[in-house]
């Protein structure tokens, strides 16, 4: 098991950002029973400061199943993959967690976070932790005119959080015991 470190999340914006614009992020939730799921998001915003926390939107429309999750237990992680992982972030924007185990399917492994529910995700160089502290419902200005023209119900709902800690691994040195 890899150790946990803790980063500065400012260190990230532009890695985060340019991740999401191009092939998506990945966003873990959970549910009042610890089932989990994790979804590819390709939509959100940065910015200062909530009580000292970095913030942290995300955009997700209730048809997704990870709304259900999202509206039940207020947390979520944002884990952002590397190269490496494009098949897999792929997988988890293209399938639900209705009609599959997405961590099964892709390869990826949950483990626990420090700060919230939702899992983190080991492969994941980088996962940004948050708790939402407000929501903007539909209908609403925040999307694009494109987004906007879908019916109400369709709509994303968006979620404003509080970073609460962004964490990666320490460095496999490749030492073995003899
Ligand atoms: C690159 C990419 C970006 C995406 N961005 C979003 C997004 O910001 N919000 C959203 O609701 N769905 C987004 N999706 C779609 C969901 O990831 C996709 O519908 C997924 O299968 C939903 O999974 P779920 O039903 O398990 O929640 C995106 C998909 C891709 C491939």
């Amino acid at each position: 098991m890899k150790n946990r470190i803790e980063l500065d999340f400012w260190a990230y914006p532009n890695e985060i950002l340019n991740r999401m614009r191009r092939e998506g992020v990945l966003c873990t939730v959970v549910d009042e029973a610890s089932n989990h799921n994790v979804i590819t998001l390709g939509w959100g915003q940065i910015g200062p400061f909530y009580h000292g926390h970095p913030v942290l939107a995300i955009a997700v429309t209730p048809q997704r199943h990870s709304w259900i999750f999202l509206e039940k237990v207020p947390e979520f992680v944002i884990a952002v993959p590397d190269d490496s992982l494009r098949k897999a972030v792929d997988l988890c924007g293209t399938i639900s967690g209705r009609d599959a185990d997405k961590f099964k399917a892709s390869g990826l492994t949950p483990v626990e976070s420090a700060c919230v529910k939702a899992p983190s995700i080991l492969e994941c160089p980088i996962n940004i932790e948050c708790r939402i502290y407000a929501k903007v419902s539909p209908p609403h200005f925040l999307l694009t005119p494109e987004h906007r023209k879908a019916p109400v119900g369709y709509q994303h709902t968006i979620y404003f959080a509080e970073v609460l800690g962004t964490f990666g691994w320490e460095a496999d040195c490749g030492h073995q015991d003899p």
